[in-house]
């Protein structure tokens, strides 16, 4: 049962009735609300968004100190996400995690960390001091995708570092797998520290018994998501929610103040209580829609002839992780195919747009946003890439060394690639070779479609 007051969207409706009230503003933003907006751009936009790009007014409390519609609009988003308090972020789960490692690590203390973390995270570490201990997270050889890592690694990195601050895990991955959190948080609450979640591709997870539980749900301290990511919040617009008392929230809040804008955006703001009323009103209905549209494209695409579909069964029975059906992964090395060429291929010949190309496989977010059509169209131009692709029988299967056990691998032997793989990023393999031209080449490409900061 949805509780009545979830219908309220307090901060929304605070914009709606200022932006149409007549003032004579002689605030910020410049275009006053759009008298000055450029006319290519209000052609664009609309001037409706012009008139609610409205500041700090009285009515619309003070993101860094709320005691009126931002207070609670957050204090309905903590009922509606299973959280005690809830932050809305308008620099996205970026700087929410930056805020989960600076109130939990001052400089020099240790964090422990996953390899296969975002960079957000790196420069979470670059800006606290933080020391990383570096876990590695469990491997699919056969998919040569990064899963989480296991209770067992982090058990071993704790009696290695009994002084950590905190233990970070990220969780969904890109890939949509969901780490063992109910029994690493029991791990870390026998040494009374806090499990941070970033929960950027799980914003959904709480509004549907059919998905894999949520980090709070599952026991987490703290968890960062990016609402903009999987519900349908404006891109950049995210929320960090806090349970328990093991994370000091006074000090989540002066670490917000230092890595926001003093001007946030209240487009941005009120999106994530609109995107709030929405799950909590008919998050069940409309998620119900999103994961049947899920099985049927799961069905539907490993029927084409040299695709395959990351499912739940592509894990061992015995897999602690539970997959997001809501993440579509398909390897598309049967097709002859990198995963960089069959997205490049589906974007500018077939108007398909994935979320993630790699190597071999390339991944696609569905969300309550898509609609029957859509998943008919990726059937189609599926097809159509599969009929004509170079190869369109599967190689033979290139031996993949087998593992002794997946955590036990050595740090240089896994090659973790940034979800879109940049000059940047990377870890290099000992063992294996790639054509990393590949990912260059293929990361101007990307750069220009999805900006990855
Ligand atoms: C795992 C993970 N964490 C954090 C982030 C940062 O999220 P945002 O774009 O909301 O700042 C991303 C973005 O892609 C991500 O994939």
């Amino acid at each position: 049962m949805t509780p009545a007051n979830q219908q309220a969207a307090p901060l929304l409706d605070c914009l709606r009735t200022l932006a149409n009230r007549q003032r004579a503003a002689f605030h910020t933003p410049g275009h006053k609300q759009g008298q000055s907006a450029p006319a290519p751009l209000a052609n664009l936009l609309g001037t409706q968004v012009f008139r609610a790009d409205l500041p700090e007014l009285p009515e619309l409390d003070n993101l860094f100190a709320p005691t009126g519609v931002i207070q609670a609009a957050q204090a309905l988003a903590a009922a509606a996400f299973g959280a005690e308090q809830t932050w809305f972020l308008a620099n996205g789960s970026t700087c929410g995690i930056a805020t989960a490692v600076l109130a939990t690590c001052c400089p020099g203390e240790r964090l422990i960390v996953p390899r296969n973390a975002h960079q957000s995270l790196i420069s979470a570490l670059i800006l606290s001091g933080a020391i990383p201990i570096w876990v590695e997270p469990d491997y699919d050889p056969d998919w040569q995708i990064a899963l989480c890592p296991s209770p067992a690694s982090i058990q071993a990195a704790l009696a290695e570092h009994p002084d950590a601050k905190a233990v970070l895990l990220v969780s969904p991955t890109y890939h949509g797998i969901c780490a063992d959190i109910a029994s690493i948080a029991q791990i870390t609450q026998q040494y009374d520290i806090p499990l941070l979640v970033d929960e950027a591709h799980g914003a959904h997870l709480a509004f549907h018994p059919d998905l894999p539980p949520s980090a709070l749900a599952s026991g987490a301290d703290l968890a960062v998501q990016s609402i903009h990511k999987t519900l349908s919040a404006l891109t950049q617009a995210a929320m960090l929610h806090v349970q328990g008392s093991r994370l000091d929230r006074n000090r989540i809040s002066q670490a917000l103040q230092l890595v926001q804008s003093t001007s946030p955006s209240y487009l941005l703001l009120a999106s994530l209580d609109a995107a709030r009323q929405q799950m909590a009103t008919t998050g069940e209905v409309l998620l119900d829609q999103t994961l049947h549209l899920a099985a049927q494209a799961r069905t539907q695409l490993s029927q084409i002839p040299g695709l395959a579909v990351l499912t739940t069964s592509s894990q061992s029975p015995t897999s602690p992780y539970q997959l997001d059906p809501t993440r579509l992964t398909i390897d598309v090395t049967g097709l002859g195919l990198t995963g960089f060429q069959a997205d490049e291929i589906l974007h500018q010949s077939l108007n398909v747009t994935a979320e993630l190309p790699g190597l071999n496989t390339l991944t696609f977010i569905l969300t309550p946003g898509n609609t029957p059509a859509d998943i008919a169209h990726l059937i189609q131009a599926c097809q159509s890439l599969a009929t004509t692709s170079p190869h369109p029988t599967p190689p033979p299967p290139t031996p993949h060394p087998s593992p002794p056990t997946p955590h036990h691998l050595s740090p240089c032997r896994l090659l973790l690639p940034h979800p879109r793989p940049t000059h940047r990023t990377g870890n290099l393999s000992d063992q294996r070779r790639i054509d990393l031209s590949l990912s260059a080449r293929y990361s101007g490409f990307a750069a220009r479609r999805i900006n990855y900061s």
